[in-house]
């Protein structure tokens, strides 16, 4: 699809308009919704405006930004000119275009500015597929970077509400769209080693296995490309230390409410203690009002019936057979339960499989500390 989306809601056009003018006229910041978290956007070619994200959010210069495009059009017209897509993009982009995929792409630097980048030769594009985001890049005109709309640190907003609540006084305008559907960010993909690998900087809405079936199914037998997730296949200590790095050396995610995660399918390694919940509540600074994450279906909910001696905040996120419910409502959870005034948020761990695989990636960054526990 080269073109721009169509969008002529009558009631909604104008609000459109509005945005538009506040991000191209007077170059300012404004948050709109994705299918994945809200997003905090400023016009990605224009240095000045994207330097608003970075003060609204307090996000340290070093952590570059993605840039939301409206058609394959306005990608081309960000990359450099000799510039072809891979195979392995072309399937990606067939496939998961418009949607929460974020792919790698050479900077041209006559297009893109050095503060989207953070001095990376490469930069990072995704087409959203919500009809608001689709709709406000393509009545701009212009690319728009977006980082999610929390201040640095903090669980990202799924819901308008938590945006206003985040960043009052921050950021001119909100649209408001409602909840996100996917409830998680976009994985991000590098496809530029050279080595024909896929590397998963990031999981996130499109799982790994959607990825890899893809790729098969559309690669000659036995050709595909493999799918390298970081840390389980490969470390990339470079891009951890050097002041390059994206944002994943940060302490990420975290409610200003301490957050446990509370290991029940792994198993603690040979010189750590595993607990039963009572004696772990116990062995610390006595919490009255303890929230807790987990599996609607989880044998946490009968369990904490009987430890009496908490006000229990309970945050059912979805059944353990539909991960992709549990990722829709894991960031809702956090920012809930903190706004409860929770002394402490419980998350019981989920499989790594499918949308699990991105949901531990946040839970392990929110948590200040591990446990494992046993259910008698
Ligand atoms: O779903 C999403 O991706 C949301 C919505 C708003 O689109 N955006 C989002 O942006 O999550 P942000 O800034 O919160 O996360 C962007 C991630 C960071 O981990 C950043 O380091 C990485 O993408 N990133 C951006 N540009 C990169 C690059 N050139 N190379 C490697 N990683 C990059
Ligand atoms: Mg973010």
């Amino acid at each position: 699809n080269e073109g721009e989306p169509k969008f002529s809601s009558p009631d909604t056009l104008p609000i459109l308009q509005q945005a538009a003018h506040h991000l191209c006229d007077l170059q300012e910041t404004v948050v709109f919704p994705t299918e994945t978290v809200y997003g905090l956007g400023a016009v990605a070619t224009i240095t000045e405006a994207s330097s608003k994200i970075f003060s609204a959010k307090g996000r340290p210069p070093d952590n570059p930004l993605i840039v939301h495009v409206s058609s394959v059009k306005m990608l081309k017209s960000l990359l450099p000119p000799d510039y072809l897509f891979s195979e392995a993009y072309q399937v990606l982009m067939k496939h998961f275009w418009p949607g929460a995929l974020t792919l790698l792409f050479p900077r041209n630097s006559d297009v893109i500015p050095t503060i989207i980048t953070a001095g990376q030769p490469s930069v990072a594009v995704r087409m959203p597929s919500h009809p608001v985001a689709r709709a406000l890049i393509a009545v701009s005109g212009m690319p728009l970077a977006a980082p999610s709309a929390n201040t640095s640190g903090k669980p990202s907003p799924t819901r308008a509400e938590h945006v206003v609540k985040d960043l009052d006084g921050k950021v001119p305008l909100v649209i408001d769209g409602g909840s996100c559907g996917v409830g998680l960010e976009s994985t991000v993909v590098d496809g530029l080693q050279g080595d024909g690998n896929i590397r998963i900087l990031r999981p996130g809405g499109v799982t790994v296995e959607q990825i890899e079936a893809v790729l098969k199914q559309d690669f000659p037998t036995g050709r595909a490309p493999s799918v390298l997730v970081h840390k389980r296949d490969y470390q990339d200590e470079e891009m951890e230390s050097a002041p390059t790095t994206p944002g994943m050396k940060y302490r990420h995610y975290s409610p200003s409410v301490p957050v446990t995660l509370l290991c029940t399918l792994s198993k603690p390694a040979p010189d750590q203690a595993s607990q039963s919940i009572d004696t772990f509540l116990a062995s610390i600074s006595s919490p009255s009002k303890v929230g807790i994450l987990a599996a609607s279906d989880s044998k946490i909910w009968k369990k904490i019936k009987d430890i009496k001696g908490y006000h229990w905040h309970e945050f059912p996120l979805g059944p353990t057979s539909t991960p992709s419910l549990i990722a829709q409502r894991l960031f809702d959870g956090l920012l809930t339960l903190e706004s409860e005034n929770v002394d402490l948020i419980l998350v019981e761990e989920i499989i790594e499989e499918h949308e699990g695989l991105a949901v531990m990636n946040r839970v392990r960054k929110a948590a200040g500390t591990t446990q494992w526990v046993w259910y008698e």
